[in-house]
């Protein structure tokens, strides 16, 4: 079996976390496999518990758009999130869910091997880029851990909610397409 397959199915039996008790399907990830680009949301919200998929929600279509500006999709990158269940409510992941469940992103990561890793939101930012992250004054920034570009963008429920984010995260898609063309990630 493929390296990422077996960690799906270890994933898909997880019992680590309160999270486990209240989800539909574990959300595991999509896209492809080894990726230079890798995008990283916080947790599945409704359709993603409900269809096992992340970003297939509301969020998920205007995604999508903002990906296929710079010629990306889950065809040519991979889509995970912090936390493969869904958080009831849709609440912010917990700490100790984050802590109990960062370990199957880490193992994804070792497999995808990007060279860019781009956090969607403030969530994800705080816990792969650093603790203090402020998305509205660091999104589209660039920090560099361990051989791999970080960046982070406005989630896209934040962008459903106020568009007037929507140009500065534009902005932030042609940054990022123009460091993956310059690390090599694109051959388009
Ligand atoms: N929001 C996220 O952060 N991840 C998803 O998969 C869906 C919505």
């Amino acid at each position: 079996m493929h390296e990422m397959e077996a960690l799906q199915s270890r994933c898909l039996q997880c019992q680590n976390c309160r999270l486990a008790s209240t989800r539909t399907k574990v959300v595991f990830g999509v896209g492809v496999v080894p990726s230079d680009i890798v995008f990283v949301g916080e947790g599945p919200g409704q359709q993603e518990d409900l269809q096992g998929e992340p970003f297939v929600g509301a969020a998920g279509k205007l995604l999508d758009e903002m990906l296929s500006i710079i010629d990306l999709g889950r065809h040519n990158c991979y889509i995970a999130n912090i936390v493969k269940c869904r958080p009831p409510q849709n609440r912010d992941p917990m700490p100790d869910e984050q802590d109990a469940c960062i370990g199957f992103l880490n193992e994804q990561l070792a497999i995808l091997k990007p060279k860019i890793i781009v956090c969607l939101g403030r969530i994800a930012a705080m816990r792969l880029i650093k603790e203090d992250f402020r998305i509205t004054r660091e999104h589209g920034q660039w920090f560099s851990k361990d051989g791999v570009e970080y960046t982070a963008i406005y989630h896209p429920s934040a962008l459903l909610r106020d568009v007037s984010k929507r140009p500065e995260t534009f902005t932030d898609l042609l940054s990022l397409r123009a460091r993956a063309r310059s690390l090599g990630c694109q051959p388009k």
